[in-house]
């Protein structure tokens, strides 16, 4: 109950009082008793609704409720952001969208490839012991559900899905969160930290919640308003050439230039509802760079696939180093100096 008791005490008194109206006696809650449970807590706007958030770097969850037959939890989910394929740890469990949509790839038995359906406002999904599934929001829009899961979650192990639908189980993890989001899920430290990802692990995640342009893609997207910023060091922009009409920002002052609420900001460029696609060399550096705006509150920045030589590859348009922009430029804006503004 840790969670909800910073909210007050009436939200509390809610949940209890659903929790509650449960069938006594029984350990053990059926998957048909947690989904009337969801169900009934998302009827509960006013519960929920002043209490969830939605973080585009990192998916938000708030534990509302444990006892010692069910624990609960609220979770913000963001487009792109998404689960791996994951058993409960013998719970049965169900989850509810209180708001958006969310996807549900679920595997009935080994053997079988993932069905995939789709999640409105108002429905759910319930599930016994052995039940593998993947849940993601695929949506631009931010969506909302309620957990519930008995016993309460100790454990999940996590899969690896074949094109035949043969389950491989990676890893069984214990788990203090609920529906595993990492490539290594639910390592938790003794001392509450995630354990250190390495650079392959961080770049990973970053990706997780990336919807990522390639080349073809990202020169449409400028065309339907989306600004590409080159944020390749003058030397390398020197050496292979740069995208007519891209913006130059340097990676160091980034964050600074386009964030709608910094007094550096590139009027004109900062927004928060802008799609901004950052290029480097071969799309690395973009990526961490990219997440790192979406913390900022830029949540449609992301990056472009294979970076700069991935678009001169493409055949899209490229130019030396130093030559003169002409005419209007691709992304609609007023070319730049050859650092962007200062
Ligand atoms: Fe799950």
């Amino acid at each position: 109950m840790s969670a909800i008791h910073e909210g007050g005490g009436s939200c509390v008194d809610a949940v209890s009082a659903v929790v509650s109206g449960l069938a006594r006696g029984a350990d053990r809650l059926s998957a048909r008793d947690l989904s009337r449970l969801v169900a009934g807590l998302a009827g509960l706007e006013w519960v929920w609704r002043p209490m969830v958030q939605h973080d585009p770097v990192e998916r938000w969850y708030r534990r509302l409720h444990r006892d010692r037959r069910v624990d609960i939890w609220l979770i913000g989910w963001t487009e792109g952001q998404d689960t791996t394929v994951h058993d409960h740890g013998g719970s049965s469990g169900a989850f509810w969208v209180a708001d958006g949509v969310l996807t549900e790839g679920y595997s009935p038995r080994t053997g079988q490839p993932l069905h995939l359906r789709q999640l409105g406002p108002g429905t759910g999904s319930a599930f016994g012991r052995r039940y593998v599934h993947i849940v993601g929001n695929q949506s631009p829009a931010l969506a909302t559900s309620i957990h519930a899961y008995s016993p309460p979650l100790s454990r999940m192990t996590v899969y690896r899905i074949g094109t035949d639908g043969t389950r491989t189980p990676v890893e069984t993890l214990p788990v203090d969160r609920p529906e595993p989001m990492m490539a290594q899920p639910g390592r938790i430290a003794p001392n509450g930290m995630a354990w250190p990802q390495g650079i392959d692990g961080l770049l990973a995640e970053a990706r997780r919640h990336l919807r990522r342009r390639k080349p073809l893609e990202a020169a449409q997207a400028v065309r339907g308003g989306a600004v590409l910023v080159d944020i390749r060091p003058m030397e390398e922009r020197r050496q292979q050439g740069e995208i007519p009409g891209a913006l130059v920002i340097p990676r160091n002052v980034l964050e600074w230039r386009l964030d709608p609420r910094s007094e550096a900001r590139l009027e004109g460029v900062a927004s928060y509802d802008r799609e901004i696609i950052l290029v480097c060399t071969e799309g690395y550096a973009s990526s961490l760079a990219a997440t790192t705006l979406r913390r900022v509150g830029v949540v449609r920045a992301t990056d472009l696939e294979g970076g700069f030589l991935a678009w001169k590859a493409a055949g899209l348009p490229v130019r030396r180093f130093g030559e003169a922009e002409a005419g209007t430029l691709p992304c609609g804006l007023a070319p730049f100096g050859r650092e962007g503004p200062s």
